[in-house]
C-alpha cells in the first residue's frame, strides 16, 4: 500500500525502471502513470490509444536497445470508460520481454466480477504489475500494487514514495478491508454500477458501456460546462471534463454510475440529456 494512487504510480515505475530503460505508455494513460514514467528518466514512448499493433512496432524497433522495458496502461480508462485490450497487450509484452503494468483505479470493485480489469476479458490475464487505488469503488483512500513477492520486496526497499511518505492510518486500512470483503462476498452488488451504466447507454442509444464511466462528448468546453450546470440544477452531479485533461474539441460530460443510483433517476437523467442537451 502507498499513501495514494498517485504516490503508487510515481514510486513504482522509478523503482523498477532506470535511465537506460524503456517505458511504452498508452497516450491516454492517467497523469500519474505519466509522472512515474518521467520520474524514471527512462526513454518514454507513447503508443496510440489501445493500439496493440503500434505498441508492437515500437517494441520491435526500440526494445533491443534497452536492458528493461515496461508497458503501462490504464485497465479501464478514466475519461472514456473503455477497457484496455489486456489479453493482446500481455501477449505482446511477454513476447518482447517487457513488464506489463496496469492502473486499475476504475476497474477494481466494478468490472470482472469485482476483481478488476484483469478478469474482465474472460480468462484471467497475466499482468505482473497491477496497481490501483482505494479512492474509487473501495470508497476510501490509498494506492496499492499487486505483484510477485520479489517485486514487492524490491518496492519496499526502493520506491521513494513508499519509504519517505507516511503509510495509511489503520482506520483507512480497516475501511478498505471491509469494502473488499463486501465486494468479494457479493459479486451481484459489485456488478450493479456497470448494469446501471448500461441502462443509461441503452436509453440514449450510445455504445454499450464497458465500465461505470460513460462519456458524452459535447465538443466545446463552454457548452460542456453549461450542460453540467443544467444537470446540477436538476440534481445530478456530472462533471464537465475539458482540455487539457482531454484533447481540444472533445470536452465532455463524464457520467459515473454507482450501485446506489435508482433506476427511475437514471431514466429521468437520460430523458434530460436527450431532450435538453443532445437534441438542442
Ligand atoms: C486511472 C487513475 N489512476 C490513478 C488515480 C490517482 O489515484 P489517487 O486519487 O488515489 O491518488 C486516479 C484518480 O484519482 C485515476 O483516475
Amino acid at each position: 500500500m502507498f499513501g495514494s494512487g498517485y504516490l503508487a504510480n510515481s514510486g513504482i515505475i522509478p523503482a523498477l525502471i532506470d535511465r537506460e530503460d524503456l517505458v511504452l505508455i498508452d497516450e491516454l494513460a492517467h497523469a500519474c502513470l505519466w509522472a512515474g514514467a518521467r520520474l524514471s528518466r527512462a526513454t518514454v514512448l507513447p503508443f496510440r490509444h489501445s493500439d496493440v499493433a503500434h505498441l508492437e512496432t515500437l517494441l520491435a524497433e526500440h526494445r533491443g536497445r534497452h536492458p528493461r522495458a515496461l508497458v503501462a496502461t490504464d485497465g479501464v480508462f478514466s475519461m472514456d470508460g473503455d477497457l484496455a485490450p489486456l489479453p493482446e497487450l500481455a501477449e505482446v509484452a511477454l513476447y518482447h520481454d517487457a513488464w506489463l503494468m496496469t492502473d486499475d483505479a476504475h476497474g477494481i470493485g466494478v468490472v470482472g466480477g469485482g476483481r478488476g480489469s484483469t478478469f474482465a476479458h474472460g480468462a484471467k490475464v497475466d499482468v505482473p504489475l497491477q496497481m490501483g487505488t482505494l479512492s474509487k469503488a473501495i470508497g476510501g483512500y490509498g494506492g496499492y500494487l499487486c505483484a510477485s513477492s520479489a517485486v514487492i520486496d524490491l518496492i519496499h526497499n526502493r520506491a521513494r514514495t513508499f519509504i519517505y511518505s507516511t503509510g495509511l492510518p489503520p482506520a483507512t486500512a480497516a475501511a478498505a478491508i471491509a469494502a473488499l470483503d463486501l465486494i468479494e462476498r457479493d459479486p451481484a452488488y459489485a456488478a450493479l454500477p456497470l448494469a446501471k451504466a448500461r441502462t443509461f447507454t441503452r436509453l440514449l442509444n450510445l455504445p454499450e458501456a464497458t465500465s461505470p464511466i460513460v462519456p458524452v462528448v459535447i465538443g466545446e468546453a463552454g457548452a460542456a460546462l453549461k450542460a453540467s450546470q443544467l444537470l446540477e440544477a436538476e440534481g445530478f452531479l456530472v462533471i464537465a471534463i475539458r482540455p487539457p485533461t482531454v484533447p481540444a474539441g472533445t470536452a465532455r460530460l463524464r457520467f459515473t454510475f454507482s450501485a446506489a443510483h435508482p433506476d427511475a433517476e437514471i431514466e429521468r437523467l437520460a430523458a434530460i440529456v436527450r431532450q435538453r442537451i443532445l437534441e438542442r
